[in-house]
């Protein structure tokens, strides 16, 4: 069990290379950060920045060139395959695909995510135990589709899709929630309910929620902090409290220039995790590459 404030993900120099020689690709380019438990977190940066392979070494599906860290305690380079596997159990993750089985009804889809916690194969609803069953409904209930439980998945909208498939996660208890563009094939409205949804379960379970995100409205509105990514390094890591989407863009355009934000803009380094400054003067403001580069 994780204790507030204690801390979920912790990143050391995660670096990864995709391929060898000049063709290669450097995916992840020294990545350090921590994420405390109960934080709402959103991932920013430009189509190929590196989001969706940090999620996947975050989710221990990756192994790292070099650098690692520690997820919910386990060290992601010294753990084995079945450490791993184990790690991944307590982590719930939401695709962009959503990722349901379309012929199956919408409770068997939920009591999946059981699937790591029970033995052997399961071949349709009723060889669920009953607990886990009772469990889906409730996971369908606070998601707002209890009355879609027994209709086939595949005929759900996608905002119900993607919900469908939050329940789901719920049901491993994650102590940690990844999603990964969990709204980009959804309409502004679906969008917006998903992620009320991530953050109002995120904040009553006290659950640490990472989330990569397109949309800078969304992630400004939605996370407590964001850290954005550009070809593979963190540029910005910064709570989104009193946060301008000009901040945000910069990270789209050119953070070859320094970007200092004001002191006065609320940038609070502490609940960022971000150092601001080493000696004892008050800041003037936080490099936008510095709170990236602790
Ligand atoms: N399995 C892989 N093999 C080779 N290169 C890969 C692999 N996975 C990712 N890459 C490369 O790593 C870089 C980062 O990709 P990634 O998918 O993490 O970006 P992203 O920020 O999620 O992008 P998007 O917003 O388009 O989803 C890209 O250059 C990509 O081509
Ligand atoms: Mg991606």
């Amino acid at each position: 069990m994780t204790e507030a404030g204690e801390t979920v993900v912790r990143l050391e120099g995660l670096t990864k290379r995709f391929g060898e020689g000049d063709t290669s690709i450097l995916a992840l380019d020294d990545v350090s950060f921590e994420v405390r438990r109960g934080e709402i977190v959103a991932l920013l940066g430009l189509s190929g920045s590196g989001k969706s392979t940090l999620l996947q070494h975050i989710d221990g599906l990756q192994t790292a060139t070099s650098g690692g860290g520690t997820v919910l305690g386990t060290d992601l380079a010294a753990a084995g395959p079945a450490e791993l596997r184990r790690l991944r159990r307590r982590i719930g993750f939401v695709f962009q695909q959503f990722h349901l089985v379309g012929r199956l009804t919408v409770l068997e889809n939920v009591c999946q995510g059981a699937l790591g916690s029970l033995r052997g194969p399961r071949l349709g609803l009723f060889t669920y135990p009953k607990a886990v069953r009772e469990r889906a409904l409730e996971g369908l209930e606070r998601v707002g589709l209890a009355d879609w439980a027994f209709q086939r998945a595949d005929t759900l909208s996608g905002g119900q899709q993607q919900r469908v498939a939050v329940a789901r996660a719920l049901m491993q208890e994650p102590g940690l929630l990844l999603a990964d563009e969990p709204v980009a094939s959804l309409d502004p409205e679906s969008s917006g309910q998903v992620m009320r949804l991530l953050k109002d379960i995120g904040q009553q379970r006290g659950l640490t929620v990472l989330c990569s995100l397109h949309q800078v409205d969304l992630a400004l509105s939605w996370a407590d902090r964001i850290v954005g990514l550009r070809a593979g390094r963190v540029v910005l890591d910064v709570p989104t409290h009193g946060l301008g989407r000009d901040d945000i863009m910069r990270l789209y355009t050119d953070l070859e220039e320094e970007v200092v934000l004001p002191a006065s803009d609320a940038v609070d380094a502490d609940a960022a995790g971000a150092k601001a400054s080493d000696g004892d003067e008050a800041p003037t403001g936080v490099s936008l590459e510095e709170a990236g580069r602790r």
